[in-house]
């Protein structure tokens, strides 16, 4: 076996915190995240890492030696800002070139961004696939002992649970519970980039909720393209409702959330976990994409809209309280007057309290990216605001059956309408605008809904007021 194949990453950790230690002080790294709270996730990791590595984090990328872009690549415009700021840092790579400027996350495995990067960015000199995040010690230490360049594409191995992760924040914490998507949506870039479902054994994830728990963390996010296939391929019996159970028997003062559920795979069993938890959130995030069988259909997402109304029944049966939420996409090639209505009747009928729309935009490689799309795009443009009108309507009307209520939220951060305001969440994921002392941020408060916007509710803050039950 060739010599560096012996070398595990942990020592290259250490091989690199060597080479560091020569430094007067830690040099400085930077690591920007885009795209979903996977890829965040991810770039938490990236930070750990670097952190063990003995690097310091920044975010002036005038003074990082290492500056790593954690993109995305599910939309057009998330590529062309990436590409847009990798220019921007051109300067701080071609003046020094101790600077290592790389790219990580979705878009490192697509053939043509590694193409456009040969050409056009031969400054960036280090690629990490989203399979390749333990191998960044690695790689660094290849960069700083002479090679000029190196890539890994890898986008199917499982990331290690050895990996530490630098949290961004002091009381909400991601839990990715499963990689990568088999679902091969016809719009959706995400299984060629993330590669297949993989999930992390139960007792590690445990073990990491358990310690977030134990260390104050309130919220915590578990986090997969489609949850409801979480355990699919591993050797223990378990799904992810039972992963539910499992976790929510961890005691202390916390809430569960999870996305991204797929609805050809949401069940009884995680309708009946859901309200049966006690930690788990009276929230379901269940992206329906758009309301025509149709273009279900040519979107391969394999249920058709009235399977959906039924899920939401079922679940509305058994959790009164829940609130739902959506992502949707307008302009699918061939989505005729007649499919968008379709959409606005299904949103009428669903009324979510929040949802998530996405113009379509044609990916490279994709089977939608072949189909014809007459469209014009000032019409999904339109389309689009309708939609949104809409939305705004009945997040209005929501909000307003929950004047007068008082309940549990999470106060997550200061606010901006003035100097003592603050946000929260409640356990339906609404947002809450209120006020009070910044201290109560990362905490459990009973909150009263006073008024309600149409993207939020306003609340006073009851802070004499003991906080019963988390949900
Ligand atoms: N796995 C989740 C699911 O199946 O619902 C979704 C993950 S995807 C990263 C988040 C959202 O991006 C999707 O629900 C979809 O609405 C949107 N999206 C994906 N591909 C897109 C595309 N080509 N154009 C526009 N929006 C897209
Ligand atoms: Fe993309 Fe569909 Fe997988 Fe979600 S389930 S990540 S939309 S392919
Ligand atoms: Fe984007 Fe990759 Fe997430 S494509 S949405 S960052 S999985």
């Amino acid at each position: 076996m060739p010599e560096d194949l012996q070398i595990s990453p942990e020592q290259r950790v250490c091989a690199v915190r060597e080479i560091l230690s020569a430094c007067s002080e830690p040099p400085a790294a930077m690591v920007r995240s885009f795209g979903c709270q996977l890829n965040v996730a991810d770039g938490e990791k990236l930070k750990g890492l670097l952190l063990s590595m003995g690097y310091r984090l920044t975010e002036d990328p005038e003074e990082a030696k290492v500056i790593l872009l954690n993109t995305c690549a599910v939309r057009e415009h998330a590529e062309q800002r990436a590409f847009g700021l990798l220019g921007s840092y051109k300067k701080y790579a071609v003046q020094n070139p101790d600077v290592i400027l790389g790219l990580c996350g979705c878009m490192s495995a697509e053939e043509t961004v590694r193409e456009t990067l040969k050409k056009s960015y031969p400054y960036v000199r280090l690629v990490v696939g989203t399979g390749a995040i333990d191998r960044l010690p690695a790689m660094l230490y290849d960069l700083l002992t002479g090679t000029k360049r190196t890539a890994d594409n890898d986008t199917e191995a499982m990331p290690s649970e050895w990996i530490p992760v630098h949290r961004e924040s002091t009381f909400r914490a991601s839990v990715p519970v499963m990689y990568g998507c088999n679902n091969f949506c016809t719009y959706c870039i995400v299984p060629y980039v993330r590669g297949r479902e993989r999930s992390r054994a139960s007792a590690d994830i445990y073990r990491e909720v358990e310690s977030l728990v134990k260390n104050g963390y309130r919220e915590i996010l578990l986090l997969g393209q489609n949850v409801n296939s979480y355990g699919r391929g591993l050797e223990e019996d378990i799904d992810f409702p039972r992963l539910l159970r499992l976790l929510d028997t961890i005691e202390g003062d916390y809430i569960l959330r999870f996305m991204s559920s797929h609805p050809k795979d949401a069940s009884d069993e995680l309708i009946a976990a859901m309200r049966d938890c006690g930690h788990v959130e009276r929230h379901l995030h269940l992206p329906v994409q758009c309301g025509s069988d149709r273009i279900l259909s040519e979107m391969n997402r394999r249920y058709t809209a009235a399977d959906y109304l039924d899920i939401i029944r079922r679940a509305r049966e058994q959790i009164p309280d829940l609130s739902l939420s959506t992502d949707l996409m307008v302009g699918f090639p061939g989505e005729t007057e007649e499919d968008f209505l379709d959409t606005l009747r299904l949103v009428e009928t669903v009324r979510y309290d929040n949802i998530y729309p996405f113009i379509y935009s044609p990916r490279e490689g994709t089977k939608a990216a072949q189909m014809p799309d007459e469209t014009p795009a000032a019409e999904k443009t339109e389309r689009m605001q309708r939609l949104l009108d809409l939305q705004k309507h009945i997040a209005e009307e929501n909000f307003h059956a929950l004047v007068g209520q008082t309940l549990p939220v999470l106060v997550d951060g200061k606010g901006k309408r003035s100097e003592t305001a603050l946000t929260a969440r409640t356990a339906g994921g609404i947002i809450v605008e209120t006020e009070g002392d910044p201290a109560l941020i990362g905490q459990f408060v009973t909150a009263k809904i006073t008024a309600a916007r149409n993207c939020a509710v306003i609340g006073a803050l009851l802070t004499d007021v003991p906080v019963t039950a988390v949900r």
